[in-house]
């Protein structure tokens, strides 16, 4: 069958069946395998809301032990994966140093066996464990610093905060920066996770379906928004600059970072938890202003915007709380995708399970039989 309507990027275009995740758009509702997000960041951990998304149920209590202890065995980076890091440019950015080390991994763990859960199972441990410490190593290399060995005494997120700045978190700073994977773990079938899902459908191996992923998720008008954010924040520099900054900017047609969003017409629920997030984060560890511009900032934009359904995003608030917990600004994507890489391997899975290669058509708009012009006769 053939269906000649075209869309552009696809909107409102069913491409998969899936049991992932929900989104009301309208209603501002999210759930992750029917459990809305806000139970799950209330109530648990990035890890164990990982499993349920990959295996579609809460683990017990020691099936989710045995899931965190092999992932915290496996946090460990082979030394030629850290020597190959050791070669990029300090000056790239970390997202193409995090699709790099990622893509490597399938040299190491070339075996591809689709078909044995065990195999399913040893890969996405190794890209759960993994991924936080690439993107920490790249961050210590880059300062010419060598990588932080994982504590195997820490959660999985306060042992990144560690390995990112040496210093062993707050316990608190620790828990927000859970919640905050958590929100980010998985979205339905955005372009990223669907990038994941195309490069799933060959049958080709984890590895390269992450590392498609992550590139596809490194651009500005998905992942790469969070770093937007807090450049515009810093950019708008104070309370009383909101407003003419934000007129400024529509007026010469540009888009407003961490607004607007192509199935949430009313504010992102992730975005409300974060926000909640980022007032405990700032009551603890000191107001500063960047909350208050954000704070105008949303309200200035609801005022102008509100009635087009553009309000904020997940990457509106998420800026502020990674910033606050001393997350370099150009870290915050590779962030999303420590968080992101739980979702895309829980669609790869699912693929995998009805599989068949993506193959969409296309309208043509080309000529037919055109004259091969000899290079000399062209102009
Ligand atoms: N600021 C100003 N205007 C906006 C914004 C914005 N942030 N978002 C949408 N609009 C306007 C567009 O200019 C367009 O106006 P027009 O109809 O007059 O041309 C209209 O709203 C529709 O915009 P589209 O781009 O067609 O909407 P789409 O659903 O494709 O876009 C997107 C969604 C890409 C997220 C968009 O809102 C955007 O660019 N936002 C800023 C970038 C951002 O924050 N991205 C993160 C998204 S969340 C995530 O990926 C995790």
């Amino acid at each position: 069958m053939t269906v000649c309507e075209f869309r552009a990027g696809l909107e409102g275009v069913p491409a998969t069946q899936s049991s992932i995740s929900f989104v009301d758009g309208q209603k501002g509702i999210l759930e992750y395998r029917g459990i809305p997000i806000q139970e799950l960041a209330a109530k648990s951990t990035f890890l164990e809301t990982a499993y349920l998304l990959i295996w579609n149920e809460l683990p017990t209590r020691d099936v989710l032990a045995d899931f965190e202890h092999e992932i915290q065995y496996h946090r460990r980076l082979k030394y030629r994966i850290r020597d190959m890091m050791k070669c990029f440019p300090e000056s790239g950015h970390p997202m193409d140093a995090l699709q790099a080390s990622a893509a490597a991994l399938g040299l190491f763990y070339s075996k591809r066996a689709l078909d044995d859960p065990a195999y399913i199972r040893a890969a996405v441990v190794r890209i759960l464990a993994k991924v936080p410490t690439m993107v920490a190593a790249f961050q210590l290399i880059r300062k010419g610093n060598d990588p932080v060995q994982p504590r195997d005494d820490l959660s999985y997120a306060a042992n990144f905060l560690y390995m990112l700045s040496e210093q062993e978190p707050d316990p608190f700073a620790a828990r927000i920066f859970d919640v905050s994977l958590m929100l980010h773990a998985e979205h339905t079938i955005n372009a990223s996770t669907f990038s994941a899902m195309v490069t799933a459908s060959t049958l080709t191996d984890p590895y390269a379906v992450i590392a498609s992923a992550v590139g596809t998720l490194a651009g500005p008008l998905h992942g790469g928004a969070s770093e937007e954010v807090v450049e515009m924040l810093e950019e708008i520099g104070s309370v009383e600059n909101v407003r003419p900054f934000l007129e400024d900017r529509l007026e010469r047609k540009q888009r407003i970072m961490g607004f607007g969003h192509r199935v949430y017409k009313v504010k992102d629920p992730r975005a409300i938890i974060l926000q909640q997030l980022a007032e405990q984060l700032f009551e603890k560890f000191g107001q500063d202003k960047f909350y208050d511009i954000a704070v105008e900032l949303e309200q200035v934009v609801e005022e102008k915007l509100g009635h087009r359904g553009i309000f904020p995003n997940v990457d509106f608030y998420s800026g502020l709380v990674y910033r606050k917990l001393g997350i370099p600004t150009d870290l915050f994507t590779p962030v999303f995708a420590i968080s992101r890489a739980a979702g895309w391997l829980a669609h790869w899975k699912e693929q995998l399970g009805e599989n068949r290669i993506f193959r969409p058509t296309q309208i043509y708009t080309g000529l037919h039989s055109a004259p091969y012009v000899p290079i000399d006769e062209r102009q």
